[in-house]
């Protein structure tokens, strides 16, 4: 690819984290500043790049440097006709971002210092590997190493783009709508609820660890995952409950410090014995990372495109336990659940971190569990979809989706503990087939949609396939579609899905009967505001551990946790894995 070097004035944008809210992001106010755009090109073809009377696509594209998969002229045409990844923002019309939890503005400002020049960021080869530990394993000496490299972060300069405030910004920027896409200047760009979710934040901590080796010198430094899906690692890992430490943050739920995480968490505590929270955490992770994903998007989040909407659906780890431990790490102390509990603060509790590196580890071990079966989406708006950040030299770069489908290639690897849930295929309650027939509830066809979900809700399911063979079924999931839910966005909403729970034991997500769960950390953007997302529940294993494959219907309870919700429908569908 040609690589362009621009530079160009800008509007004023300051960067440093003191500094006053402005007013309204550029793509919202009267546009009066001109943008003056100079470039180097570095081949041929880009010397006759066209550098005045530029359209609004071609200016933005040439601002960004020409790469992508646009041409300038292709984008002017119909930008929504052809290919359309999500193309990284232009950092020039960062704007004002937005409190999901309240929908409010925020009085603060998370856009990342401008700088002149992007360059297409190529992986080096790692001449060693950065090795990631279990946060609860890790040695005296690598604690020392790690808070160490994390107070040089801090004593950065406040603009310099590696400073520990100015990383944590990267995610209110990406998260909380102070991006808009480029060529749609009514769409934010957001990178949760949907199939950017995992290799965004691969490249987030891809360059929040190298930045922090630079620092301390180690090119094998690795940044230490929280092992929540493992008992031993369902607190929060003792390193960071130091309160001298510099990975302390005193912005967490004070009564979670030392008690066992809730990977099921509603917001308030459960009631659950230990061990009942224990025997639910590895179902609910068996759940998510084997029962409900046999297909690529249930894992992985559903398709966003440029000029798309937000929120086209999370996958099942990203609403399940991930969610789960934002909200369980947040303080309620805090207006908003500061710092975890909400995307624009999340990135200054150094856990943030962690929890996110399990997060990655959770996308590796998801990928190993496919064997053979396809592992990464083969399409292009998905491989090329980009994102801008700044390296350990304080360079900008531009990354795609598509070099992070191999940990190993981009220099790093997970220490191996065990992963008890893989042999957590839980039992049934209850085997008892017809269930669902002799159960009183209404059919879906009988039931009025939209349904408010502000009780307990029982619907009839009917299966349009059933008894089917082993090599149908392992060529097809049989799916349960929970469609159009509708949520209030800025508040944090959970349900949980059962399938033949005759006698209602809500509590116990261990057996066979739970099926899935959605969630959402709260969130506001611009654009279209009823999106609705649907979820989708993998059957296939839970209805031959029922006992029920010859049934023509099943019981499905839906049993609303947190927040105002709404569903669209609910049907059974097949999708082939
Ligand atoms: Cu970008 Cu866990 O959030």
């Amino acid at each position: 690819m040609s690589s362009l070097s621009c530079s160009w004035a800008v509007p004023v944008v300051t960067t440093t984290t003191s500094s006053p809210p402005f007013s309204r992001k550029p793509s919202i106010a009267k546009r009066t500043q001109r943008f003056h755009v100079s470039c180097n090109a570095t081949n041929d073809d880009d010397q006759n790049a066209p550098t005045s009377s530029l359209g609004k696509f071609e200016r933005r594209n040439l601002l960004l440097g020409l790469g992508g998969v646009y041409s300038a002229t292709q984008l002017t045409s119909n930008p929504q006709a052809l290919a359309a990844p999500i193309q990284p923002p232009d950092l020039s019309k960062c704007g004002p971002a937005t409190n999901l939890n309240t929908g409010q503005q925020l009085d603060y400002n998370c856009c990342p210092p401008l700088t002149n020049r992007i360059i297409d960021y190529q992986l080096p080869k790692p001449a060693v590997m950065r090795f990631r530990p279990a946060a609860h394993l890790v040695t005296r000496e690598y604690i020392a190493k790690y808070n160490k490299a994390v107070e040089l972060m801090k004593a950065l300069p406040a603009d310099d783009p590696r400073n520990y405030t100015q990383q944590a910004n990267i995610h209110c920027a990406y998260c909380n709508g102070a991006y808009d896409q480029v060529g749609f200047q009514d769409l934010d760009i957001q990178v949760h609820n949907c199939w950017l979710f995992f290799p965004f934040h691969r490249w987030y901590l891809y360059f929040y660890e190298r930045i922090l080796g630079k620092l301390i010198g180690d090119p094998t430094f690795g940044l230490p995952f929280w092992n929540w899906d493992n008992p031993k690692g369902m607190t929060i890992p003792p390193i960071f409950n130091d309160t001298k430490a510099a990975i302390y943050d005193e912005k967490r739920n004070q009564n979670h410090l030392t008690s066992i995480i809730d990977l099921g968490y509603n917001g308030k505590d459960s009631g659950n014995t230990p061990l009942q929270t224990v025997a639910n955490n590895l179902n609910i992770m068996y759940s998510e990372m084997i029962r409900n994903v046999k297909v690529i998007e249930d894992f992985m989040g559903q398709p966003y495109r440029a000029g798309d909407a937000v929120n086209p659906g999370p996958g099942t780890s990203e609403r399940g336990s991930h969610t789960a431990v934002h909200v369980w790490g947040g303080d309620p102390r805090q207006p908003s659940g500061e710092n975890l509990g909400n995307f624009y603060s999340a990135g200054r509790d150094s856990l943030f971190y962690s929890h996110h590196v399990n997060v990655d580890r959770m996308w590796k071990i998801w990928r190993e569990l496919r064997g053979t079966k396809p592992k990464d989406f083969n399409d292009k708006d998905w491989l090329n979809a980009s994102f801008l950040f700044y390296d350990e030299n304080a360079q900008l770069v531009r990354v795609k989706v598509s070099d992070t489908l191999s940990h190993e290639k981009m220099g790093y690897v997970f220490q191996q503990v065990d992963i008890p849930w893989l042999k957590s295929r839980p039992q049934a309650r209850v085997q008892k087939s017809k269930v669902a027939t002799t159960s009183g509830a209404p059919t879906a066809a009988k039931v009025k949609f939209p349904l408010t979900l502000d009780k307990i809700v029982k619907i009839l399911v009917p299966r349009p396939k059933k008894s089917r063979k082993q090599t149908d079924k392992d060529k097809e999931e049989e799916l349960l579609v929970i469609e159009k839910i509708e949520v209030d966005t800025t508040k944090f909403v959970k349900f949980d899905v059962f399938v033949n729970d005759e006698d209602d034991k809500i509590d116990e997500l261990d057996k066979s009967e739970y099926v899935g769960t959605f969630a959402q950390v709260p969130h506001r953007h611009k654009g279209p505001v009823k999106v609705k997302p649907s979820i989708r529940l993998g059957l296939t294993e839970l209805l031959e551990d029922l006992d029920v494959e010859d049934d023509d219907s099943i019981l499905v309870t839906l049993v609303p946790r947190a927040g105002d919700v709404t569903i669209g429908g609910i049907k059974i569908i097949y999708a082939s894995t």
